[in-house]
């Protein structure tokens, strides 16, 4: 149990498959406005954050084609990839996922992007979309 402030589950981000940062940078920030934040690559992708409110629309470029966001591309093509949701305590929200029965991706949290505590859900026991959970 965690003794930080409870701040309750909210989006932290929408992670988008794209072929190309560069074609679709210019939709979001030029013609959505939403202002660009430097975020450091991760699990073999580029990423490009673009703040919506205290949500981020998360681009993904794949750096090699055997990456996630690579054969996610090759199968489905470009379009949303992930849900990502801040929870205050990751190792309780995924005890009740386990209790829940749901399939986990990451049995135990890894660190991710951020250096922030994280874990992935599979989308079969979540409607179809792939989430991850990071700890504030
Ligand atoms: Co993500």
């Amino acid at each position: 149990m965690s003794d930080q402030p409870r701040r309750g589950t909210r989006i932290a981000h929408i992670g988008i498959a794209v072929r190309a940062l560069d074609e679709l940078i210019p939709f979001y920030r030029d013609v959505l406005g939403l202002p660009e934040t430097p975020l450091d690559d991760a699990d073999g992708a580029r990423i490009a954050g673009l703040a919506a409110g205290d949500s981020l629309v998360e681009l993904l470029q794949p750096e090699e084609p055997q990456s996630p966001i690579g054969k996610f591309l090759d199968k489905r093509g470009p379009g949303i990839h992930h849900v990502c949701f801040n929870v205050d305590d990751l190792d309780a929200t995924l005890a009740r996922c386990r209790t829940a029965g749901l399939t986990l991706i990451d049995e135990q949290p890894r660190i991710g992007a951020e250096g922030k505590r994280i874990a992935f859900l599979h989308p079969k026991s979540t409607g179809g979309v792939l989430i991850e959970l990071s700890e504030y």
